[in-house]
């Protein structure tokens, strides 16, 4: 392992540890991150003795600040591009008669006992005697090789110790694309009503990481197995199953919304845009009906969803900024272009969408794309087809009428002006009835036909200029 610890800091601790007389040891996340090869800047290190003591040599030696957490017992520094964090090893242990952990120092083996995976206990040590020996006693590096995410301990005791380390367990099988183990996804589904003792932003910061992962369906089919995302997230665990009328079913969209995230992943790392995915169809639940003859239908599922999503955003304590109106809009938006390619393109229909869609166009093509799930072949090859005459369309309309971010040429306050009006009923009919007439392609999108068209409207409510 020491070819690993190439960083000049890492000869620098060791030097401070033997000075010190201490042992100090590299461990957890930049240990996995290392044997993965995957980059990282964050540093912990675990001392045998008193962290935050060892944390003020290495920092005189570095000439840089420590801050101090007292509470917490740990120290942390930064140096260069690097944060390092440090923290005296620790044991815990349970009275039987009380849930209250006694915490007292302990070796490096009772610290790595104590840790989530066995994955993330794994430590590098830093002393004179074994510099650079991989210190595993819980076998993380063959599951690491297994691909397996497993608890050091009983794992009803890891979760129980904190139940966060629930939706760490599903987030990293996520981001790595490994599995749980079964003792551990067993634990889980028994400890999961647990999660409801954390904080809602600790909860949805593992879930967008869950979301930002290569392949999120993995995740998310952790969450429902296991039960958690009924808890966390009762909407999305709702799209689940299939309704059978008269031998009629329905696709089942759960399934269907996490192939879209899928899909969509493939194509971008924005985290709203995959949100967007995954809220795509959030209230076809809420407007299913059977109609005789017909079949399943979800009509007006779009506008249903748009107005979900404030609510969702507020209960899941994401931000109700830009963010949460970038997602209405595309939630709202998100059956146009399929509804376009399935018929005749007209310019107006394209104006519209575009004038609609604002600069969020092409992240509304990138879902609608995503959103093509059939298994038929032929659909498929349909549908990409005319949704490539769209945006061959949306090129063409946009180079000659420039609608996307457009505004009318004539805005409320410029009729206001122009008829000595305040603001009222006719001012907002009247700046309608232009934009549609241009949407429309009845009038150029310039000024002087705008004004004209404008001085007919006014006419047929009996407005004149202003002397
Ligand atoms: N850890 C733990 N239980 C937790 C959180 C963290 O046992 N609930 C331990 C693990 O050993 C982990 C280390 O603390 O590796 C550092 O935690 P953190 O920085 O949160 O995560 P990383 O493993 O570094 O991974 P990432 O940076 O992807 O969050």
């Amino acid at each position: 392992m020491e070819e690993h610890l190439n960083h000049p800091v890492f000869k620098m601790l060791a030097a401070v540890a033997a000075q010190n007389n201490s042992e100090a040891y590299v461990i957890g996340g930049y240990v996995r991150d290392l044997l993965l090869h995957r980059p990282s800047k964050d540093i912990d290190i675990v001392v045998l003795g008193n962290g935050i003591d060892f944390a003020e040599a290495v920092g005189k030696q570095l000439k840089t600040k420590v801050a101090v957490f007292k509470n917490f017992g740990t120290a942390m520094l930064k140096y260069k591009d690097l944060e390092i964090e440090f923290v005296g090893a620790r044991k815990e242990s349970y009275r039987a008669d009380s849930r209250k952990p006694i915490v007292e120092n302990g070796t490096i083996e009772d610290d790595q006992l104590r840790r989530d995976f066995t994955i993330n206990a794994m430590a590098i040590s830093l002393n004179e005697a074994n510099y650079g020996e991989l210190i595993d006693p819980f076998g993380g590096l063959a599951d690491l090789d297994a691909r397996l995410i497993k608890t050091p301990l009983d794992p009803e005791i890891t979760f129980s110790d904190d139940p966060l380390r629930m939706m760490r367990a599903i987030r990293f099988a996520s981001q790595l694309n490994f599995n749980i183990d079964e003792a551990a996804l067993k634990a889980i589904s028994k400890q999961k009503d647990r999660v409801a003792i954390l904080s809602k932003e600790r909860i949805t910061d593992e879930l967008n990481k869950i979301i930002l992962s290569p392949i999120p369906s993995v995740g998310f089919n952790y969450l429902f197995d296991t039960g958690l995302l009924k808890i966390i997230f009762p909407q999305m665990a709702n799209l689940y199953g299939v309704e059978v009328i008269n031998g009629k079913g329905h696709k089942d969209n759960f399934y269907h919304t996490l192939q879209v995230l899928d899909n969509i992943a493939l194509h971008t790392n924005d985290l709203w845009l995959r949100w967007a995915a995954i809220l795509h169809d959030i209230a076809k639940p809420a407007t299913k009906r059977f109609e005789e003859g017909h079949g399943w239908t979800f009509h007006g599922h779009e506008d249903r969803g748009a107005r979900m999503v404030p609510q969702i955003f507020a209960q899941l304590k994401l931000p109700m900024n830009e963010k949460m109106k970038f997602v209405q809009k595309l939630v709202q938006l998100h059956l146009r272009p399929i509804v376009l390619a399935q018929e005749v393109v007209t310019d107006s229909a394209v104006r519209r969408l575009l004038f609609d869609a604002g600069e969020d166009i092409d992240s509304l093509m990138t879902l609608c794309n995503a959103d093509v799930t059939t298994k038929n072949e032929y659909k498929v090859k349909k549908y990409r087809n005319n949704f490539e005459l769209v945006k061959q369309k949306l090129k063409d309309v946009e180079e000659r009428d420039k609608i996307r971010n457009w505004q009318p040429p004539i805005s409320g306050n410029d009729i206001m002006n122009y008829f000595g009006l305040s603001a009222g009923k006719e001012v907002g009919l009247i700046k309608n009835a232009i934009r549609e007439a241009i949407l429309e392609g009845e009038i150029k999108n310039s000024y002087d036909e705008a004004v004209q068209f404008m001085l007919k409207k006014a006419e047929e409510y009996g407005l004149r200029p202003k002397e």
